[in-house]
């Protein structure tokens, strides 16, 4: 959570940093072009850039032979126009020269091939020749600029990713698999039930990391492979981290992230990075569901729905450091090459994007890219500066804009997001979910929609939530939402019963208790270990047809104060209730009747347990109910219009308020009988306030409570 001051993300520079992702290395046979950067950087309002991803082969043209030179100048330059730089390490990656050297360094694919040299984030994160390289380069860098005046922060490669399935990388696995079962086969079999189809293993040597051609259908054996693939990544990135934490103490360190990306358990990278960065791509004034590629989107193509699940990474980001400030280390000035339609970010959206990653506790704005390159996959990627350079553009503009507006916000850096609610997304949770032999593989529901579903009700009403993992501490919260907690991990089970206990409230639903941590199904009736807590017993879960649907029926006085039948899809758990009260039941079928919706006491709090899954407008009904009834704070007192986002930071005794507008029409909305201050126009503000399409203020007030 979310205390209210928190340090800078370097000593040095005690304000919100406005950046971009620079290559200088693109540009070196042209100096005058080093000039206009720094010139437009200044005029832009760029404070900080981040610079040397990718650059290993301007770095090392040939085995041994270093050449710093170019980014010498280039740092200096940067000192003296007072520009900070996050300097990367480049092994997102390697120059050619090395996968010929040493092809052990080349990444295998789960099908057993090598692939050749080629892309990026391409390696082997076992191969010792690989680890020796980059421990080489890095403490080059960290010896050379460790102690320069630009430098505010290393960046960890590139958003690391993939697996591997080497011989070195099966070995690895073989030996993480012994600590973990403390040297013992058959403790792993019975662990990963390998009785089932004769998969009995009498020697580690036989066991193999999943593969197309293999083994794909053994739960427990590709959930230990995700995990190993996650502590593999770490192992690689604290191998990266040594040289830099010896040769420049005291220079913090991130690695830009990629949101909800499902390969790498974040929560395990997170304690190792000083700051939490991520690179934020949604999918802006867009419809229809995307063909490829992953990030924020909404099918009926509504801004405010990208918003919501933007916030939902941001209140991840945030939550991976208990509540410290978090980086944008990527975003897309005006569109991303690799979204199927290249659509541009409309007036506004530049700002209202950026104040959005604010409102949440980041304290960067940051772009991919600064001056669009010429050649390569990405040459018609958006950004700051397009192929002209110029600045007579509308992007540079509106980039221009964000630069002034944040430096008007420079008491916003540090501030805290005080949230008091919780959405539990879990990512060893969400591998057990999505493995297939879990939930029903065709329209099941999905958990981080699920989750986010359940998220954005409290974003809608102006309430701060943060986004944990069941072994994060539950003490800083009132309200924990914990949608699909299918997996419960030894320990997790009695920390959510003294959180409801001591007086939380739970919110669970359908697909909770059903696994333990090796995805073996609980033998103590669903939902497992959560039976006590939840007070119902799930005797059978009906999966729904698309075109299938029952009826959540609110029953008369219930606490709630919720009315009427609302429709339950996907899927529907015959419950009986065990001590739990029961506020809605289902409308028809032969359930009818049956608990849908109940709450137990259990000591000070209540647990609530849906038994469906249903529509969004039953959530907000719910969740609204819920908020209103604990309380928990709101940014404004009064109802906001559809799509306004309202979030407030808190510092130094005054909120910060922010609101957003992500609808393409003007916006009125209700302050209530409080005044503030316009942090951006200045003067005092009463009332209501107008918001233009994707228009964006921030006000100021002294912090309640
Ligand atoms: C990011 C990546 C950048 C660039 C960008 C384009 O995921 O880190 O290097 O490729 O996407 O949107
Ligand atoms: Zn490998």
């Amino acid at each position: 959570m979310s205390g209210s001051n928190h340090g800078p993300i370097s000593p040095k520079c005690p304000y919100l940093l406005h950046g971009a992702d620079y290559y200088p290395e693109q540009w070196l046979e042209e100096p005058e072009v080093l000039a206009a950067d720094i010139r437009l950087m200044k005029e832009a309002g760029i404070n900080a850039v981040s610079l040397g991803v990718f650059a290993w082969s301007s770095l090392e043209p040939a085995e041994g032979r270093f050449t710093f030179g170019w980014l010498d100048r280039v740092m200096d330059e940067l000192a003296r126009a007072g520009i900070w730089a996050i300097l990367a390490t480049p092994s997102g990656s390697r120059p050619a020269w090395m996968s010929r050297a040493y092809p052990e360094v080349l990444r295998t694919t789960a099908d057993r091939r090598r692939i050749l040299h080629g892309q990026r984030q391409n390696h082997c994160y076992t191969s010792p020749v690989y680890r020796e390289k980059v421990r080489t380069i890095n403490r080059l860098l960290a010896e050379r600029y460790g102690r320069h005046p630009a430098l505010i922060l290393w960046h960890l490669s590139n958003e690391y990713g993939g697996e591997c399935h080497c011989a070195l990388c099966q070995q690895a696995f073989r030996a993480w698999l012994k600590r973990r079962y403390g040297d013992d086969l058959g403790r792993l079999n019975r662990a990963w039930y390998a009785s089932f189809w004769s998969h009995t293993f009498t020697d580690w040597e036989q066991i193999e990391s999943p593969a197309p051609h293999g083994e794909m259908l053994f739960p427990a054996l590709t959930l230990d492979w995700k995990r190993f693939v996650t502590a593999q990544t770490l192992d690689f990135m604290l191998a990266e981290i040594a040289p830099l934490r010896e040769y420049s103490p005291g220079i913090p360190v991130t690695t830009n992230m990629m949101g909800t990306y499902p390969g790498l358990d974040y929560r395990k990278l997170a304690p190792h990075v000083d700051v939490a960065s991520w690179d934020s791509y949604p999918r802006w004034h867009g419809s229809g569901e995307p063909r490829h590629g992953v990030g924020e989107w909404d099918a009926a193509g509504r801004d405010w729905k990208v918003a919501a699940s933007t916030a939902f990474a941001h209140g991840l980001m945030r939550s991976l450091k208990g509540g410290r400030p978090f980086m944008i280390m990527e975003s897309a000035p005006t569109f991303s090459n690799w979204h199927t339609v290249h659509k541009l970010k409309r007036p506004g959206m530049n700002l209202a994007s950026a104040l959005l990653a604010i409102a949440h506790g980041s304290d960067t704005v940051q772009y991919f890219q600064w001056r669009q390159s010429p050649g390569g996959f990405e040459k018609m990627h958006g950004a700051v500066l397009d192929h002209s350079g110029s600045s007579a553009t509308r992007v540079f503009r509106e980039v221009a804009e964000v630069g002034r507006v944040l430096r008007r916000l420079e008491g916003v850096a540090g501030a805290g997001v005080p949230a008091r609610a919780a959405i539990l997304f879990d990512w060893e949770n969400r591998w057990a979910l999505e493995d297939g032999s879990t939930l029903s593989p065709d329209g099941g529901p999905d958990y981080e929609a699920t989750c986010k579903r359940h998220h954005d009700p409290y974003w809608t009403l102006g309430i701060p939530i943060d986004v944990i993992g069941m072994d994060d501490d539950l003490s800083p919260y009132r309200l924990l939402v914990a949608p699909m907690l299918a997996m419960v991990r030894p320990g997790v089970a009695e920390r959510l019963e003294s959180f409801v206990a001591g007086g939380g409230t739970l919110v669970a639903t359908h697909t909770s208790g059903l696994l333990d941590e090796n995805g073996l199904c609980f033998r103590s009736g669903r939902p497992g270990p959560l039976r006590r807590l939840l007070g119902v017993h799930v005797e059978e879960a009906d999966g729904l047809y698309p075109a299938d649907c029952n009826s959540l029926v609110m029953q008369p006085g219930n606490l709630l104060g919720l009315e009427g039948e609302h429709a339950a899809r996907t899927v529907c758990e015959i419950v009986r209730a065990e001590g739990a009260q029961v506020l809605a039941e289902f409308g028809s079928d032969f359930y009818r009747g049956r608990p849908a919706l109940t709450v137990n006491r259990f000591g000070e709090g209540r647990a609530f347990y849906l038994a469906c899954d249903t529509d969004d407008s039953f959530l907000l009904a719910f969740h609204r109910a819920l908020a209103v009834g604990l309380p928990l704070e709101r940014a404004l007192p009064g109802e906001l219009p559809e799509g306004v986002c309202a979030q407030k930071r808190t510092r130094g005794g005054t909120d910060y308020v922010f609101l957003l507008n992500f609808t393409p029409n003007r916006a009125v909305v209700d302050l209530g009988a409080e005044a503030f201050e316009d942090a951006l126009a200045g003067g005092a503000v009463r009332g209501t306030l107008a918001l233009q399409a994707y228009g964006a203020a921030v006000l100021a007030r002294p912090a309640s409570g």
